[in-house]
């Protein structure tokens, strides 16, 4: 452990509670996180050392020079909230109803500027350059992190960091997997196209609701029968819709669903899976399919050298203990978009306490972030951005 450094979080561990508090209750949706931004960049203006630029409508980037030649760094933090009510009743509760940070990315936000602090405080021992990342509208597909990317935030950076609280993990674990990490999220679209008429005259339509149907328990037949049973894939369809009478038999119904994988070719196959099945069963009863699939968020795969640099800070850091090592994640992440342009790693930062009752899950509104994880965190991306520029 670096002592000096673990003494300078204590320090600011107040200040980073505080500053937290003051995002979560500012709470704003994605791609709306005005005042967040506003605030954040007032905040990191006032850092001796940092230039603050915004490339983006919200969202920031501090960048600390050393001015000595080095590798260039970055670490992201998302700074949205959710479209929903809290419910904790907390003090600091969100004054936004509407909004919520219900996944945790106050606590980020505020951990990425306190790990800005203390860098810029030792910027005399480093070298090279690090890009603080505050990136909007995570939460929302397309994602910020596209439009950091495109807006030229990341260009010339050699390795970029990140990390998430989860109430999956208590608080000092720290979950840390080398390679793929999170699912690639998609969605499809299938329009069953029939014949519409009389619900008393059958023979002369084709019923959409009935291929429907077929086609829905029939794709669930892809995860059990189609894929290879040692990789994984979620297919869900969440949204069934169509008819407009109770004696009518409607022309066409909708079915909208999603698909998670960790995989390029499970990803393809499922799609192909999924719309040879369902033109096939609607085409044998004289109907049709139009089909749409739309990738969401990729994958995020962990470099394994960097993933083990990385584990190397968090043991010498906190203990051997604090390494947890995890499997793959369903939620996505729009962190991918940065590792398209250089590798990178992003860990899962355990922030529940069930001796504090602290354990409702993610996107609830009664989620809360154990404020004891705040130091931690800030101390792992200080320590690790430190000894990824040591002169
Ligand atoms: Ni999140």
């Amino acid at each position: 452990m670096n002592e000096l450094l673990h003494k300078k979080v204590q320090d600011a561990a107040q200040t980073l509670v505080a500053d937290r508090r003051w995002l979560h209750s500012h709470a704003e949706i994605s791609f709306q996180e005005k005042e967040t931004t506003a605030w954040l960049c007032a905040q990191l203006e006032k850092i001796d050392g940092l230039t603050v630029s915004r490339p983006t409508a919200t969202g920031a980037v501090a960048t600390l020079s050393t001015g000595r030649p080095g590798p260039v760094v970055a670490f992201r933090a998302d700074i949205d909230a959710l479209a929903m009510t809290e419910a904790t009743g907390l003090p600091y509760a969100s004054q936004n109803p509407g909004a919520m940070h219900a996944c945790g990315h106050d606590g980020h936000a505020a951990v990425l500027l306190s790990a800005a602090r203390l860098l810029a405080g030792m910027r005399d021992e480093l070298r090279g350059e690090v890009r603080f990342l505050f990136q909007h509208a995570e939460e929302v597909p397309p994602g910020g992190a596209a439009q950091l990317v495109a807006a030229g935030a990341v260009d010339g950076v050699e390795e970029v960091y990140g990390l998430h609280f989860t109430s999956s993990m208590p608080t000092g674990s720290f979950g840390v997997r080398s390679g793929v990490l999170t699912s690639a999220t998609d969605r499809f679209d299938i329009t069953v196209k029939g014949k519409g008429g009389h619900s008393a005259i059958p023979q002369e339509c084709v019923d959409p609701v009935v291929i429907g149907a077929q086609i829905v328990l029939a794709l669930q037949g892809i995860i059990s029968r189609k894929l290879n049973p040692c990789e994984v894939a979620v297919l869900s369809i969440c949204q069934v819709s169509g008819g407009s009478a109770y004696n009518i038999i409607p022309h066409t119904i909708q079915l909208t669903g999603s698909v998670r994988t960790f995989d390029q070719t499970v990803r393809e196959n499922v799609e192909r899976w999924i719309e040879e099945i369902a033109r096939g069963i609607a085409q044998a009863q004289g109907g049709d399919i139009d089909f749409a699939y739309s990738y969401g968020y990729g994958f995020v795969v962990n470099d394994p050298a960097l993933t083990e640099a990385a584990a190397a800070v968090i043991r010498e850091t906190f203990g051997p203990q604090a390494v947890v090592p995890i499997g793959p994640q369903m939620p996505g992440e729009d962190f991918c978009h940065f590792l398209e342009k250089c590798p990178g790693f992003f860990v899962e930062v355990g922030a529940a306490s069930p001796e504090k009752g602290i354990t409702a899950p993610h996107h609830n509104p009664l989620y809360q972030l154990d404020e004891d994880a705040l130091p931690l965190a800030a101390e792992y991306a200080a320590a690790l951005l430190a000894s990824r520029l040591k002169r």
